[in-house]
């Protein structure tokens, strides 16, 4: 018998979390949860031999289940979190984490209580090639000092928030459901801490569409070296699916772009700098999970930790409050 046994609730994008515990060979795959019958019956003739179950609860409490992956909708994680540590469970929970402050101040203290405990979040643009790129760039100095860095979630399936769930559960934020990945990113490949925040949004895109928050949302960043940068979480643009990104440095500017990404090495106009074709994004949704399951056997940390989470999670939580006043918004760590 393998070591590890993993349970799966949701068979949206948690259905590309099957292949990242397949890939681990200290991991099994023993029961996948949705509550959409389509999607038991789809997951019985793809997976047979791995138990079906339309509830969660099951799941979340089978002594036997040592991994949870939580993928289901955003407005069942804090819930779902919370019973997975209550039932000594690691857990590998999609962003973003939960959708309010107190929930995320609630399973930090839980998960205290519990070191042993191992949590990630598939905050997956760290590992895509052309990024890991740019970060050993930025390690080795290539592009100087950074002084402006900015990326924008152009999500390009404004019908995903006018039709399907995330318009009808009772909150959503495209700053929790899209820039949590850019201001990730932007964490992770400066090193540097958010301090403060400011966020305007509006809702043009979706007018009259029923979708009753932000779909559009900017917020300029200030970074605790000085610093700045600004998100962007563009639910309604008319454009493709993508992670727009510029980084400006005293020696280099990084620009990701469609087709391919330039890095400028020089102020003359005539240079129109490197391309850059490392592959973007480059990547499957259950990648990260090898590495938080090295983690739990204690052979190195996950590419996300629960640190990096919580710092995450604090910058859009602020974000998000600096959309609804008019003066910026200190970062609360939680
Ligand atoms: N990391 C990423 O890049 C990424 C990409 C897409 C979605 N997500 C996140 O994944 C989660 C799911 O989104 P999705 O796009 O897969 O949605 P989806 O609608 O494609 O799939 C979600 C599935 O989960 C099931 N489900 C939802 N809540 C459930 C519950 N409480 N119990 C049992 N089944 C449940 C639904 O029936 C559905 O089949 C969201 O939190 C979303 O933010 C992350």
């Amino acid at each position: 018998m393998k070591s590890l046994r993993v349970g799966i609730i949701g068979l949206g994008v948690g259905e590309g979390h099957i292949a990242g515990y397949q890939s681990h060979p200290d991991c099994e795959v023993v029961a996948l949860c949705d509550f959409s019958d389509d999607k038991l019956a789809m997951a019985k003739r793809q997976y047979p031999g791995i138990r079906l179950t339309s509830k969660a609860d099951e799941l979340l409490h089978d002594p036997d289940i040592d991994i949870v992956s939580i993928a289901s909708y955003d407005n069942y994680h804090y819930q779902q979190i919370v019973q997975a540590i209550e039932n000594d469970k690691h857990i590998f929970v999609e962003k973003p984490l939960c959708l309010y402050e107190n929930e995320a101040a609630h399973i930090r203290q839980l998960l205290q209580q519990k070191p042993a405990l191992k949590m990630s979040s598939n905050l997956i643009l760290r590992l895509s090639p052309r990024f890991l790129q740019l970060k050993r760039m930025i390690t080795d100095g290539k592009l100087g000092q950074l002084f402006y860095v900015e990326g924008d979630y152009n999500y390009g399936r404004l019908h995903k928030i006018t039709e399907g769930w995330r318009g009808k559960i009772d909150f959503y934020s495209v700053v929790y459901g899209g820039a949590v990945h850019l201001v990730d990113l932007l964490l992770w490949l400066t090193g540097d801490r958010i301090v403060e925040v400011a966020a305007y949004g509006n809702a043009i895109a979706s007018r009259g569409k029923g979708f009753r928050y932000n779909d559009m949302v900017v917020s300029i960043l200030k970074f605790k070296s000085g610093l700045i940068g600004k998100v962007a979480a563009n639910f309604g643009c008319v454009y493709p699916h993508f992670h727009a990104l510029s980084i400006y440095g005293t020696r280099a500017t990084f620009v990701n772009g469609l087709e391919h990404a330039t890095l400028f090495e020089s102020r003359d106009p005539a240079q129109t700098g490197k391309k850059i074709t490392t592959p973007y994004p480059g990547i499957e949704k259950g990648e990260l999970i090898y590495s938080f399951v090295e983690s739990i056997l204690g052979r190195s940390p996950a590419e996300v930790t629960v640190e990096d989470i919580f710092q995450t999670m604090s910058v859009c939580f602020a974000i998000e409050k600096a959309t609804h006043q008019s003066d910026s918004v200190m970062v609360t760590y939680i």
